[in-house]
Parts: C-alpha cells; sequence; structure tokens
C-alpha cells in the first residue's frame, strides 16, 4: 500500500493541534475519540497494518505507536492543565484583598461578671469549689442550722424533686432516711459539701446557678446565679470579712466604692450582717446605699454539723446575687433582658 505511512504525520499534526486548542473537558475527551477511539483514526491505521508488505510492517508499526504516543501526552497536559482551570475562580480574583472575618461571639455579662469576682478572689488565694445544683434538704438547711420548721426556710421556697434509691445522710440513730431532692435555693449548701470533705483551713469561692420558686418580674427570677465565700481558719474575725468584702467590690465597682454591714439574722452565722454599698453608681440609680449580699460568722453549730471544732476554728462566710451586681454594674434595669438571648442586649457588653 503505497504512501501509508506518509498518512501518519498529517493525522497527528491535525490531532495534535486539536488536542492543543480543546477548550474545555468535553471537547478534549471528543478529540481522544476521533483519534484514539475504539473507531478513531489511529485504530483505524493500526487496522490498516495487517494489509501492508511484510517488509513494511515494522517500520509503520513503529511510527504509529511514537504518534500514538506524542498523543497520549499532549492528552495528559492539556486535561491537566483544563482541570486546573476548571477548578480556579471564574471571576478575577484579588488575592490582596483581606480574609473574610467569622464572626466572633462574646461572654455573656454574666458570665464577665463573674470571671471578675473569681479573678479577684483569686488574687487573695481563693479557690473556685462547685456543687450539685439538684441537691438536698440535708446540705441546703439541715446542716445549715435550718430545720424544717424555721421560718426561713419560707423564704426561699423551690422546686422539689421525686427521686428514688438515693442514699440518705446518717442521722444521730444510725438510720439513713432517703433524702429529699430540691433544686438548691443557694450556693451556701457546698459550703457544707466542702468542710464535710476536708479539714480546716478553708477558702473558697463558688458560683452557681440557684432557684426559688419567685415569679418572674424586673427584679426576679425563678432561677439566678450567686457567689458564695467561705473562710475557716484559726482567729479569723469581722473584720478580715470587711477588709475582703471591701477589697473585691472597689476592683467590682470602682475604687470610690464604700461598704457597710448593718445588722441581720441568717441561721447559718452568728453575728449576720447583710452588706450595703455606696458608689457613683448606687448615685446613678437614685440611691445612696444599696443592698448587695449577706454575710457573718461562720455559726458553732454549721462547724459542729461538719466535725469541725468549733472552740479551735473561726470562719465567715457571705454570698450575693450576681444579676445584681451585673446590674448595677452596667445600669441594667430588667433582670429578664439576661435571659432573652437578645443580640442587641447581649452585644454591648
Ligand atoms: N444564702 C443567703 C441567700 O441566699 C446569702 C448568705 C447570707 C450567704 C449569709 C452566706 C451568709 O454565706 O453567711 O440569701
Amino acid at each position: 500500500m503505497p504512501g501509508f505511512v506518509d498518512q501518519i504525520e498529517p493525522i497527528l499534526e491535525t490531532a495534535l493541534s486539536e488536542l492543543r486548542a480543546a477548550r474545555d473537558l468535553a471537547v478534549l475527551d471528543q478529540a481522544r475519540t476521533t483519534y484514539l477511539g475504539v473507531h478513531g483514526r489511529f485504530t483505524a491505521l493500526m487496522k490498516q497494518l495487517g494489509s501492508l508488505p511484510k517488509e513494511e510492517r515494522p517500520d509503520a508499526g513503529k511510527r504509529i505507536n511514537t504518534a500514538k504516543g506524542m498523543l497520549e501526552a499532549t492528552l495528559a497536559a492539556r486535561r491537566q492543565e483544563l482541570e486546573l482551570a476548571a477548578a480556579l475562580p471564574s471571576e478575577p480574583t484579588d488575592f490582596t484583598l483581606p480574609g473574610r472575618r467569622r464572626p466572633l461571639g462574646r461572654l455573656h455579662p454574666l458570665t464577665q461578671v463573674t470571671e471578675d469576682i473569681v479573678r479577684s478572689f483569686r488574687k487573695l488565694g481563693f479557690a473556685v469549689a462547685d456543687g450539685p445544683e439538684v441537691e438536698d434538704e440535708h446540705h441546703c438547711f439541715d446542716a445549715l442550722n435550718t430545720p424544717a420548721d424555721h421560718p426561713a426556710r419560707d423564704t426561699q421556697d423551690t422546686f422539689y424533686i421525686s427521686a428514688t434509691g438515693a442514699a440518705g445522710v446518717e442521722g444521730e440513730d444510725g438510720t439513713r432516711p432517703a433524702p429529699k431532692w430540691l433544686l438548691r435555693t443557694h450556693t451556701s449548701s457546698v459550703q457544707i459539701r466542702v468542710m464535710a470533705k476536708q479539714p480546716p483551713p478553708v477558702r473558697i469561692i463558688v458560683p452557681g446557678r440557684v432557684y426559688r420558686r419567685d415569679n418572674a418580674d424586673a427584679t426576679h427570677n425563678p432561677t439566678f446565679h450567686q457567689v458564695e465565700g467561705l473562710y475557716v481558719d484559726r482567729g479569723v474575725a469581722v473584720s478580715d470579712l470587711k477588709g475582703t468584702v471591701e477589697f473585691v467590690f472597689r476592683e467590682l465597682m470602682g475604687p470610690e466604692t464604700r461598704i457597710r454591714f448593718r445588722p441581720h439574722y441568717f441561721s447559718y452565722t452568728e453575728p449576720s450582717f447583710e452588706i450595703d454599698f455606696s458608689s457613683p453608681l448606687t448615685r446613678k440609680m437614685g440611691k445612696e446605699w444599696l443592698e448587695i449580699a449577706g454575710c457573718g460568722m461562720v455559726h458553732p453549730q454549721v462547724f459542729e454539723n461538719v466535725g469541725y471544732d468549733p472552740e479551735i476554728w473561726t470562719g465567715w462566710a457571705f454570698g450575693f446575687g450576681i444579676e445584681r451586681i451585673a446590674m448595677i454594674r452596667y445600669g441594667i434595669d430588667d433582670i429578664r433582658l439576661f435571659y432573652e438571648n437578645d443580640l442587641r442586649f447581649l452585644r454591648q457588653f
């Protein structure tokens, strides 16, 4: 068959320029089928080899194979180029533009205030302690010298929970009545849990959530937060309490803050006080003094209840509401704003 090998070169040239010019993967694939497919032009050439005179076959076969090799290499290179182009953005891109910032959240104002309180007490060597929100009457009331018939229980009515199978607290007669479970009304229960577990001295604060059966209004919510403090050592005095509270409140509410103690009653402290404070912030709210916390010297009976010797150990305790601090600090007039998760409110802090 004269001129057989002369056919190869022109087909190769056209094929190569078609492959190189293919503007997308579909066109490229089309070109591949045209030349290299089962019914493609090179396949057809291969089939004709058999009809060549014997002596011409090796040379012709070699040429076809070389041409096919070139086609395949060109095909692969062009495919890579097109795939890369397809992966790039179709619009022109300015890679020098700054990245898109992910909007970051922020801490809830109550968390911020809690962290500030903890930070101040840490400077004085207080450790953070924790306790369960589902508590029993023993830790929440009885061990805090507040027996079932005590009028103070009425002011801290809460949500009771029915639970069975839990271990009770051993009474004097050695029996273990099943505990009555409730949502803790104050963080004072953690005083008992910590003292029952470790020997004195104790220096802790306890931030946490508490519950009361209050109707929600501008100053009440059935769930709110407190910080409890407890300091037990030898020879602890009211002046230590006052100095500590003053230090922390000045850090929290500004250096002009003054505090005063008013006599009060709590069943787990004796003597007991309410703490008032005054600062430019209270004046902004139209008052010189605002009540902010309860405190006192730990009652000897409480020490007895946890197995501390009241002849050796003395201590003080306090408790205050975190919402109240945050409201005064930021001038917030409705406690419910803290729980509504309205971003317009939360973004201000
Ligand atoms: N538990 C009290 C309350 O919830 C606050 C309190 C008062 C805590 C006196 C104390 C304390 O530790 O000594 O209102």
